[in-house]
Formats: structure tokens, C-alpha cells, sequence
């Protein structure tokens, strides 16, 4: 059974078309990594697999049961099985680390509080975080509220991670925390998607790497195959080239 199956999804906001036609599956244990550039729709794809966004046209499957055009009870259940961490954090402002961290497994889950606080500090000491418990996210740093951000998603364990840019703001040594627990919970037999433009984790995390472009996916290959693709687009983006004049 596949993890995600995208079947031939369309997604268009006004007049703007986003996704194209795009396929994807993921296998179970499986880290695929999704590369494009800036307002490509990374994102977007991301939150056709955890249901908040529907496409136009085509299917969303996840853990083989169709997610999109469900009721939202049917939406919740599956999303039980996927920790997704959004590319803003998007903490609760008004609750704690530890609250933020704990809430899924308290309100969703109905968890009695010693477990819940067991399974909080294996989080948040997962991410390095441990003594920040009673701080709310506006007195955090980015990197920390990143790093609280993923704990809120891998706390319940879930079998399928989505990560948006994990990486994004945080300095080069929290970064390789940020890869090696990625590939940490690979070996714990976790499927996961990472959404990124940093081309070292993406090299590091990936089994498979695809590249989103004018609604399509260009590539599917290794990071080796990758690195040594003669598309030009994505000789340009991985080589970082910006083209045209710049007007001052
Ligand atoms: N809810 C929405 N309503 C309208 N337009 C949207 C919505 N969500 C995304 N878009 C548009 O879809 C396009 C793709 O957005 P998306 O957030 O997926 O980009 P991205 O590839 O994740 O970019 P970045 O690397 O900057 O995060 C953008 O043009 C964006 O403005
Ligand atoms: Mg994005």
C-alpha cells in the first residue's frame, strides 16, 4: 500500500494554475524531498495530502483512503497518522511549549497528564529544546519555534511526516540536528515529504528528490541522479544561477 498516491491533481486560485497534473506516490519508509522555486506550489502540494486544501481535479490518497472531498471527521481520522510542520510554525501563541507540544495528545487524543508530560520532554528533547517548556512562542527565536514546531508534529508518533522547509532559519549545526533526526525517524520506519530549498539536506534526507516546476514535477530521481541531471532548469536551480538583467 502506497503512503500518499496524488493522482493527476489540479489546483488553480483564480486565475493562476498552480498544480498542473501532478502525480506522486510515496512508499512506506520512503523520504521524499519536493524542490522548486519560491510560490511553485510546494506548499500547496503539501496541504493537498493533510486535507486542507482540495484539488480541482484528481484524487488525494493517503494510507489508501481518499482524503480529499471528505467530511472533516473522516479528514481528522487520517490525519491522526500525519505531523505536518507548517513553514510558519504556526504555534499557538497563547499556549506554552509544553501546551503547544502536548495539545494533540491531550484534546485529540484524550491522553491522562503523565503520559502526556513523558511523551512532551521525549519530544522536545528530541529537538534539543528541553528547559524552554514554560516559554511562549513569542519569547522563542525562529530556529526555536521551528524546533518546537516539529516536536508538536513527531510527539504522537504519527507514520507519515510532511515538514515544510524545516531547515529554513535555523544555522548550519541546528540544521544537521534538523537532518539527522529526519533520518532518524527514516530508520524508525517513517515515511516522510520535506519541503525545501536547502540542496545539503535535500542531498542528506532524500531517497528520492522531485523537482516542481510550471505545475509538473520535472524530476524524480536519487540525489545523485539530481546532482548530475543535464535538465537546465534544474541545472539552474541547483546551481543557484538567477538570469536577466537586474534593474537598479
Ligand atoms: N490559499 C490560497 N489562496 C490563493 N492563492 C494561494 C493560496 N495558497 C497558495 N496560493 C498561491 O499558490 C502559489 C503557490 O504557493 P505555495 O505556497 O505552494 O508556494 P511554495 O512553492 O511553497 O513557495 P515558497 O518556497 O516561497 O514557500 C502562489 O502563487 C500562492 O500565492
Ligand atoms: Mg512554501
Amino acid at each position: 500500500m502506497l503512503v500518499v498516491e496524488l493522482r493527476h491533481i489540479k489546483k488553480a486560485f483564480g486565475k493562476r494554475l498552480v498544480l498542473n497534473g501532478i502525480d506522486l506516490s510515496l512508499e512506506k519508509g520512503q523520504t521524499l524531498v519536493i524542490i522548486g522555486c519560491s510560490g511553485i506550489g510546494k506548499s500547496v502540494t503539501l496541504k493537498h495530502i493533510i486535507g486542507l486544501l482540495d484539488p480541482d481535479e484528481g484524487e488525494v490518497l493517503v494510507f489508501g483512503e481518499r482524503m480529499s472531498y471528505q467530511p472533516e471527521k473522516i479528514r481528522n481520522r487520517l490525519r491522526l497518522k500525519i505531523g505536518m510542520v507548517f513553514q510558519n510554525g504556526a504555534l499557538f501563541d497563547f499556549l506554552t511549549v509544553y501546551d503547544n507540544v502536548g495539545f494533540v495528545l491531550k484534546e485529540k487524543y484524550g491522553w491522562k497528564e503523565d503520559k502526556v508530560k513523558e511523551r512532551v520532554m521525549w519530544a522536545l528533547d528530541l529537538v534539543g529544546m528541553i528547559g524552554s517548556e514554560d516559554k511562549y512562542p513569542s519569547e522563542l527565536s525562529g530556529g526555536m519555534r521551528k524546533r518546537v514546531a516539529i516536536a508538536r508534529a513527531l510527539v504522537y508518533e504519527p507514520e507519515l511526516m510532511l515538514y515544510d522547509e524545516p531547515t529554513a532559519g535555523l544555522d548550519p549545526i541546528r540544521s544537521d540536528m534538523i537532518n539527522r533526526l529526519i533520518l532518524k525517524l527514516k530508520s524508525m520506519g517513517r515515511s516522510a515529504i520535506v519541503v525545501t530549498h536547502d540542496l545539503n539536506s535535500a542531498y542528506t534526507v532524500a531517497d528520492r528528490i522531485c523537482m516542481l516546476h510550471n505545475g509538473r514535477f520535472i524530476t524524480d530521481g536519487t540525489p545523485e541522479e539530481i546532482r548530475n541531471s543535464d535538465n537546465p532548469i534544474v541545472r539552474q536551480f541547483i546551481e543557484g544561477r538567477a538570469e536577466g538583467p537586474i534593474a537598479l
